[in-house]
């Protein structure tokens, strides 16, 4: 077969960013500017950010940490609480940069106390975002203590999903950062209002890399990465060019400090590196053709807006392309995440600027 070195495809989005508050959105905003043109903001910053206004304030903040002369569109999300009103929804709904609600289940990950402890509490908020169209992007988590940590991406699937999506056939779900077969599986079910994000670091780890060879913080996050055969089906379901896969890095930047402490933190910060991770899975699954579709088109598609008009060029270069091991910030050092092996693909350069809001 012969190898492709150049390709050119439309601008892709991050479908699932971790971009914080303060000085670490600072820091960290224009990795994800650099190489995305549009990113779906999760909102687990502190305090969350649980209404329009809220939501409002925070993108000023990302478009004033973003270098000037920048056209990133941060797209925003609010954090579902069990005090969310069905108003706020329509408000959400007609404010024109809210794209969908998060929805953590309390205790399942960094920053999510705040989330939903029983979902028939929410259920008048989840209708009314059925009536209008919003997506509901979800941590797929279990937090019961007695399911094994590598099964509560599919007990929820099986226990919270699977029902609430008979309740609702109508809504509209992102069932974020998939990472077991049985996920994958559920998807690939539902004919219609239900996708899936898949980050780089699922494509990429098993848990044998977290655990063996000593332990390894910054291959941690949520949900856990899990066995060969469930990397496998994420591999496949990525590569498949099937529209209800699409990308979310999930770039989650924690200090060092955090993630090397005793009870360190869940997440890793991967925007520098997520899309030429992707591009080698691509290649290495011999799929560099759907990639386009996997990073730029399926996503638009799911929350019904237009691809990016502008095009990037991603070249594959004769040598490794030096990466840098950490960012400096203000809160300290942040590892970049590195896949264990060499990468070769970068962003050579992008014909023209993309359509925005501001
Ligand atoms: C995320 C974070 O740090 O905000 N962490 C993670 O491990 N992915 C939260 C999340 O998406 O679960
Ligand atoms: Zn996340």
């Amino acid at each position: 077969m012969m190898s492709v070195n150049e390709l050119t495809i439309r601008r892709p989005d991050d479908w699932h960013a971790h971009l914080r508050d303060g000085s670490m959105l600072r820091a960290v905003a224009e990795w994800t500017a650099r190489d995305f043109g549009r990113a779906i903001v999760m909102p687990n910053v502190v305090p969350p950010a649980t209404t329009v206004s809220d939501a409002a304030d925070y993108r000023q903040r990302v478009l004033d940490a973003l270098p000037e002369g920048c056209d990133f569109e941060p797209l925003m999300t609010l954090y579902l609480t069990e005090s969310t009103t069905p108003e706020e929804i329509d408000r959400a709904a007609s404010s024109g940069f809210v794209k969908a609600v998060k929805l953590f289940p309390a205790g399942a990950t960094t920053n999510s106390d705040n989330g939903v402890r029983d979902i028939d509490r929410v259920m008048p908020v989840l209708e009314r975002m059925a009536e209008t169209g919003m997506v509901l992007s979800v941590h797929g988590e279990v937090t019961d203590q007695d399911v094994d940590i590598f099964d509560r991406e599919a007990v929820f699937v099986d226990q919270v999903l699977d029902p609430l999506r008979r309740r609702l056939p109508e809504l509209r779900i992102v069932l974020e950062h998939v990472t077991s077969a049985h996920g994958v599986e559920y998807v690939l079910s539902a004919d219609r209002n239900l996708a899936a994000t898949i980050t780089p670091h699922h494509l990429v780890l098993t848990r044998s890399h977290i655990l063996s060879g000593g332990i390894h913080p910054h291959y941690y996050c949520l949900p856990v990465a899990k066995g060969p055969e469930d990397r496998k089906a994420i591999r496949c379901a990525a590569v498949s060019g099937d529209a209800r896969f699409f990308f979310g890095s999930d770039s989650a930047p924690h200090p060092d400090a955090a993630k090397m402490r005793a009870a360190g933190s869940a997440g890793i910060f991967n925007a520098p590196t997520a899309l030429a991770c992707v591009a080698a899975v691509f290649e290495e699954e011999g799929s560099l053709d759907t990639l386009e579709t996997f990073v730029a088109m399926s996503g638009p598609a799911f929350y019904n807006l237009q691809a990016n008009s502008s095009r990037i060029t991603l070249c594959r270069r004769e040598h490794p392309v030096a990466i840098p091991e950490r960012i400096m910030t203000e809160d300290g050092p942040v590892t970049i995440f590195d896949p264990g092996f060499a990468l070769y693909w970068q962003v050579e350069g992008r014909d023209g600027q993309d359509n925005t809001t501001f």
